[in-house]
């Protein structure tokens, strides 16, 4: 269970999305499963985030039922002696009922034989579409029961309904307890990020055979270290070449210096995510190519950031990065003027994308990719029509999405420089990134990630320490 917030929260979240249901709707929402990953180990287990967004509640094996009236009903693991001695403590029904604020709980053994009975004269069940494997089958063996009672007059709920579409436009705007939650996360991860640069320029001064692997092992000690669960993602530890290769994971290839290292990674903190990426240079000094881009990736991170406030859209803050992006491609000759033109022709042919070819951000939360549409919901009728410059299809657009307070996104620019026809051999090779979260506020944004510095000149005297 998670101490850091008050149990009353889930039952304010709880009687909110009651509201959304229907007087006679119903929803239904697992925790995720248990997954074997060899022979008889399981893969560590980590719960479902809609789940624990409602309950708090972090054991396996637990169904969470809400009806309209606003009443919540837990299915959890009997308390049970023999499987806690080896598996460890059950908070169980009984307790539950008090601890995480439940109306009424009971042994999931019982979700069979109550779920037709609690579907029984509903108009609408809500489960969240897509997600559980197996879930819409279970569902439909449940209203299977019931319809086998309609000849003694039981109503069958008629509609099933997505509860992603309530849930999500609730966690997208992330309450006091989640920022702060999300604030301390990225606190530990960018100390996680001092201590990879600092270890690899000690190592290498040392003379030491530095790896991918050594630089992960620093990350994990300090999310750990921090109160960390786990790291929220695969850490990206990528040396050298391999930065370019934008889902490569921490591996065993030596840290030379000279070279750049990229490592993306954060870690997670009582359900929550964060998501940090910094490049630095191997042994603590940047070369003149590498400075180069460096500060064109960190300018449109700048860029970005400024972009980041209160009705803007969410689009606006790439767009900025890519006119920054663009003109700096330009301006060190990645990009050549006189086959490409203007600032304005390399973001309208989109140019730039052989050296930037991701977003600059996505909602950041519980999932690190987190949920929420991209598309604002006040808009979703308008529709216009664009032809792609690259691929030649056309792409239907609606209004991107308006910021608000206490949405939380990353701004995460790059560039990325393959070998190709034209590309200056000084900056073959070098892969950049630097990625910060951001709160949005009244007043524009918080950046929760900067306990690690981006500014080169930065990196550069804590890589000296
Ligand atoms: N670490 C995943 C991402 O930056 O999107
Ligand atoms: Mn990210
Ligand atoms: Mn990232």
């Amino acid at each position: 269970m998670n101490t850091s917030v008050p149990n009353t929260l889930y039952a304010q979240r709880r009687a909110r999305m009651a509201e959304k249901l229907g007087p006679n709707g119903i929803a239904l929402i697992p925790t995720a499963l248990e997954r074997p990953r060899n022979r008889d180990s399981d893969f560590l287990f980590r719960h479902d985030s809609y789940f624990y967004y409602l309950t708090g509640f972090t054991e396996p094996n637990a169904w969470l039922v809400v009806t309209g009236d606003g009443r919540s009903r837990l299915f959890c693991q009997p308390k049970d002696l023999e499987r806690e001695i080896w598996d460890g403590y059950r908070l169980g029904p009984e307790a539950a009922v008090g601890a995480l604020q439940m109306d009424e709980a009971y042994p999931i053994g019982e979700l069979d034989a109550q779920l037709p009975k609690l579907l029984e004269n509903r108009n609408v069940v809500w489960f969240p579409f897509a997600i559980h494997a197996g879930l819409e089958a279970r569902v439909g063996g449940w209203l299977n029961a019931v319809r086998a009672r309609v000849r003694y007059g039981a109503l069958c709920p008629e509609s099933q309904r997505d509860l992603c579409t309530v849930l999500d436009e609730m966690r997208l705007i992330k309450d006091a307890q989640e920022q702060d939650i999300m604030r301390r996360a990225s606190a530990i991860s960018a100390r996680a990020h001092i201590r990879a640069m600092q270890t690899s320029a000690r190592m290498l001064r040392a003379g030491q055979d530095v790896r991918e692997y050594h630089l992960d092992a620093e990350l994990l000690h300090e999310f750990r270290a921090g109160g960390s669960q786990y790291p929220a993602y695969g850490s990206i530890v990528a040396a050298g070449a391999n930065a370019c290769v934008l889902h490569y994971r921490a591996d065993a290839a030596p840290v030379r210096a000279g070279e750049l290292v990229l490592i993306d990674a954060g870690c997670e903190l009582d359900g929550y995510a964060s998501d940090i990426t910094r490049t630095f240079p191997a042994d603590g000094t940047f070369t003149g190519p590498q400075r180069a881009l460096y500060d064109i990736v960190l300018a449109a991170n700048e860029a970005a950031v400024a972009a980041t406030r209160p009705g803007a859209r969410f689009t606006d803050p790439h767009d900025a990065a890519v006119r920054v992006l663009a003109q700096g491609m330009l301006d060190v000759g990645l990009l050549d003027k006189a086959k490409v033109g203007s600032v304005d022709d390399v973001i309208a042919s989109r140019a730039y994308f052989a050296f930037y070819m991701h977003r600059t951000g996505h909602w950041l939360g519980m999932d690190v990719h987190d949920c929420g549409s991209y598309v604002e919901p006040s808009e979703v009728g308008t529709v216009s029509e664009r032809k792609d410059p690259l691929s030649g299809e056309i792409i239907k657009d609606r209004p991107s999405r308006i910021l608000q307070p206490g949405m939380v996104l990353t701004i995460e620019p790059g560039i990325y420089v393959r070998p190709g026809e034209g590309v200056p051999e000084a900056f073959h090779h070098i892969g950049i990134r630097i990625e910060d979260d951001a709160i949005v506020t009244p007043g524009g944004c918080e950046l929760i990630t900067r306990g690690v510095p981006v500014k080169a000149d930065e990196i550069e005297a804590l890589m000296r320490g």
